[in-house]
């Protein structure tokens, strides 16, 4: 018989399920769900909800190449810490991810880490030079998508239209979802606003061409969520995320990120989106940055330890919107995508759960945080919602005292 664990008392919430009830858990997978008696070592969880754990869609670990700024280890406990057990990493890195076998790497050294399983996107062109896409054909040597779920260039739109059309048909036919930062780059200087919806039209309008499947990062104008929703009403296979920090704050705060934080019309229209079961995914565009590179004008914030408690007070707390959507949009929806057996309570699935205390206040302290980098302007401000326990297979992989 393997590891055991049993779960008590907890308020099990998940995309579909609101129960109060136990979780008896072996071999690292969900065995049991009831009211139940198991000799074996238990959670009290008593007053406590539990929940899928975290699977996040939008990753930056900075390894290999910036690993000033983070690395798998202090990413890794950045990630158990804030509830997630998941994560998918960008290819912005030194090298930039355009290979199998960098791929192959990092998603192997963060196994041997052992607190977070990842996956890797290859970059959309090779070395985001906006022109090759030769290396494409490296993912037929990943057919059960060990290490590559995702391709993208990433902070970089893609310029050519014509390139991004070849692309998407090549990725539609290696079975990869094409994941979009959209920013027209000639756009850039004048407009970041336009910059984001010219992208978002364009592709929406290359997918529906092609019937490629599409994911849009971090969307955040409401244009853009238009445009999308327009796109998904005519059965275009295009998702969408948005961040934490597009749904906490606007342009009245001054914190360089990409894209930018938007208007209060912007905000509200994406809780709107969420309220209406248009977002597939919340998603932290985890950023690390040291202090020099945000002073020279980095863009971008850490998200992995603040997301809970971000979206749980902006979203359940202060615009009534159920717990079970907020965990749809943090663990199965994206879990779906990745197409991972993870992000729900149900029997038979992986036992990667969150134990979060949503009745306790804290203050977001950077200092505290276990990511190397400490960029974030929620440092100092109050929210609910507190990671208490997080498990992955069935063990604890990070513990916070109450
Ligand atoms: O603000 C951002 N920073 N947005 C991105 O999309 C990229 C990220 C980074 O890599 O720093």
């Amino acid at each position: 018989m393997g590891e055991r664990l049993l779960i008590k008392n907890g308020l099990l919430v998940d995309h579909a399920t609101s129960q109060l009830a136990d979780i008896y858990i072996e071999d690292g997978v969900i065995q049991e769900i009831g009211i139940l008696e198991k000799d074996c070592p238990i959670i009290d969880a008593t007053n406590m909800t539990v929940m899928p754990a975290f699977v996040d869609l939008h990753v930056h670990l900075r390894d290999p190449g910036f690993t000033y700024k983070e690395d798998l280890v202090s990413g890794s406990a950045a990630a158990v810490a804030g509830g997630y057990t998941t994560v998918n990493l960008m290819a912005n890195t030194k090298p930039i991810i355009s290979t199998l076998a960098d791929a192959k790497d990092v998603v192997e050294r963060m196994a041997e880490i052992g607190i977070c399983d990842a996956y890797q996107c290859m970059s959309f062109t090779r070395s985001f030079d906006g022109k090759d896409l030769s290396h494409l054909n490296e993912l037929e040597m990943d057919q059960e998508q060990q290490f590559i779920k995702f391709i993208s260039d990433d902070g970089f739109g893609i310029r050519h239209g014509g390139i991004f059309y070849q692309g998407l048909e090549k990725c539609t036919e290696l079975d990869r979802i094409v994941m979009i930062h959209a920013e027209d780059h000639d756009f850039s200087a004048i407009d970041m606003g336009m910059a984001e919806d010219l992208e978002t039209a364009r592709d929406c309008y290359v997918a529906e061409k092609v019937n490629g499947k599409i994911h849009f990062c971090h969307v955040s104008t409401k244009f853009s969520a238009e445009t999308i929703i327009a796109a998904k009403q005519r059965g275009v296979p295009v998702t969408f995320e948005v961040t934490p920090h597009h749904l906490a704050l606007t342009n009245d705060v001054t914190y360089k990120v990409h894209p930018p934080l938007r208007t209060e019309e912007d905000r509200q229209f994406l809780i709107d989106c969420i309220r209406n079961n248009w977002v597939d995914a919340i998603a932290t565009d985890h950023a690390p940055h040291s202090v020099e590179d945000k002073e020279k004008g980095s863009p971008g914030m850490v998200g992995l330890e603040t997301a809970f408690s971000v979206c749980y007070t902006a979203l359940v707390k202060k615009e009534g919107i159920p717990m079970q959507k907020l965990s749809a949009l943090m663990s199965k929806i994206p879990a779906n995508l990745m197409r991972i057996n993870k992000g729900e309570i149900a029997v038979g699935v992986t036992a990667d759960l969150v134990i979060v205390d949503t009745e306790q206040e804290i203050v977001i302290q950077s200092d505290a945080l276990h990511s190397k980098s400490k960029n974030t302007p929620f440092d100092g401000q109050k929210y609910f919602g507190k990671v208490i326990k997080t498990i992955k297979a069935g063990e604890i992989v990070f513990s916070r005292t109450l």
